[in-house]
């Protein structure tokens, strides 16, 4: 008899602070088993864009709850708003967002939907956030924590922040990030903690070929 069990998707979870690598990581992960994937942490960048549109506060829960219960997953396709959720002020007003456990609790949900049954048939989804081995899926397949100095990662969003405003200072990269990573640790509500079955991976030396071959060694046994 033919086993007609639908397949359950194989979820690789990839955590890990700001600017450690985990986007670029996770997103070559996927491509590479053909997968599909989703980057968590626009979701919060784009309830924090919508918040500080309206000119609410990212510290009112209720803006970002409303927020939250309508969030338009198509404007993630627009790569004119892709690029206004990179700034670093999205970036800090998108942890102040995650620390609201109801804003949380209204978008796990879709996390988890594409997480069950990946977009396009695709046998398997790739999720990068702060804790998707933790709370989102903790019985994922495979679970990578992304690590690298503080410096290191400063410089490389530095760098990337730079391509568009050209003003932005290295010490104040590194101070936000600090900030951002001390609040997504400290908070109540799913702080960011690599899973007890989570491998490390620190990237801080490896180009990004040599973390990639790393990460598939990973997920490959
Ligand atoms: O790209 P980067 O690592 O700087 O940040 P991000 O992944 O876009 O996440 C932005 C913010 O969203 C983080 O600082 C967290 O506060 C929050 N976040 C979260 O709480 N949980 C996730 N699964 C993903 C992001």
């Amino acid at each position: 008899m033919p086993d007609l069990t639908p397949k359950k998707p194989i979820i690789i979870a990839v955590d890990g602070p700001a600017a450690s690598g985990k986007g670029t990581l996770a997103r070559r992960i996927a491509a590479h088993f053909n997968y599909a994937f989703l980057d968590t942490g626009s979701l919060y960048r784009a309830l924090a864009y919508d918040v500080l549109r309206r000119g609410e506060a990212p510290a009112d829960a209720s803006a970002s709850l409303r927020a939250a219960k309508k969030l338009n997953m198509a404007m993630l396709d627009d790569p004119d708003i892709l690029a206004a959720l990179r700034t670093d002020a999205v970036g800090t007003a998108a942890s102040v967002v995650a620390a609201q456990p109801e804003t949380r609790g209204a978008i796990l949900q879709i996390q988890r939907d594409i997480a069950d049954t990946p977009p396009d048939g695709k046998a398997g989804a790739v999720l990068d956030g702060r804790d998707i081995g933790t709370n989102v899926c903790p019985n994922a397949a495979h679970k990578i924590f992304v690590t690298a100095r503080a410096e290191i990662r400063a410089k490389r969003r530095w760098q990337e922040l730079r391509q568009h405003n050209p003003q932005v200072s290295l010490e104040d990269v590194l101070a936000d990030l600090n900030a951002r990573d001390q609040r997504d640790s400290a908070r109540a509500t799913a702080p960011m903690r690599a899973a007890r079955d989570a491998h490390l991976l620190d990237t801080s030396d490896l180009s990004i070929e040599e973390a990639f071959e790393a990460a598939l060694a990973l997920v490959s046994h």
